[in-house]
């Protein structure tokens, strides 16, 4: 089962993921988690030239093809060699980011987007995708108050974080069959109860 979590900056998709494999880990179930950009030693390596520096340092579209030649590494180094072991693989983030960042907020043909992703994995999907869901004021101010240096997107102004979470609420219900929806207001416990929740009509964990 491949499983990935969505959303805009700061919405605390990172907790839930690691929450998650913790849990499938105690119901004893092999799970690799991983995170895009990155996850390979190469594409780690491509995060940093992609997270740092001024907003507008690189176009677009050779910001787009980056985050492709990143995913490329860890499709077919590390997530589909997963996935053909029989693992669950969550992703903090996938091909939706780009949808959403590259492609809807930053107007890169969805055309490039969707034919090298289908190139790369022969168009394979995620099973299901957590959306976390968080109005982009909370989600930036938790984000810049972490203090690292992976700020270059959020250094891009309101409007565009505001995109960004329609965007992914248009991506739910274009997907409504692999996305559930979360609500990023609510507590830690309470949406990693509400993942666990939905996993359970797919496995049986507890
Ligand atoms: P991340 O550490 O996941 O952000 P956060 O934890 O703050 O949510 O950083 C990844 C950044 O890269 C994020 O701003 C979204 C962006 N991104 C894209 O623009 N396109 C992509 O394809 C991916 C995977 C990420």
């Amino acid at each position: 089962m491949f499983i990935t979590f969505e959303g805009g900056e700061g919405t605390g998709k990172s907790v839930q993921a690691s929450l998650l494999k913790d849990f499938l880990i105690s119901s004893g179930v092999d799970v690799v988690l991983t995170r895009e950009p990155g996850g390979t030693t190469f594409a780690e390596e491509i995060r940093k030239i992609l997270l740092t520096g001024e907003p507008e340092k690189i176009s677009p579209l050779t910001e787009a093809l980056m985050y492709l030649v990143a995913r490329t590494d860890h499709w077919e180094r590390k997530i589909k060699p997963a996935l053909n072991a029989g693992k669950v693989v969550i992703s903090d983030r996938f091909q939706d980011s780009s949808v959403v960042y590259q492609g809807l907020c930053k107007g890169v043909d969805m055309n490039v987007l969707n034919a090298v992703y289908s190139s790369i994995t022969n168009n394979q999907m995620p099973d299901r995708t957590y959306l976390i869901d968080l109005e982009p004021e909370i989600g930036l101010a938790r984000s810049l108050s972490r203090n690292n240096s992976e700020t270059r997107f959020e250094k891009m102004d309101i409007s565009f974080h505001r995109k960004v979470r329609e965007g992914f609420l248009e991506l739910s219900h274009k997907y409504a069959d692999r996305y559930l929806v979360l609500d990023g207001s609510l507590s830690i416990p309470e949406i990693q109860e509400l993942i666990r929740d939905d996993l359970s009509n797919f496995y049986q964990l507890r």
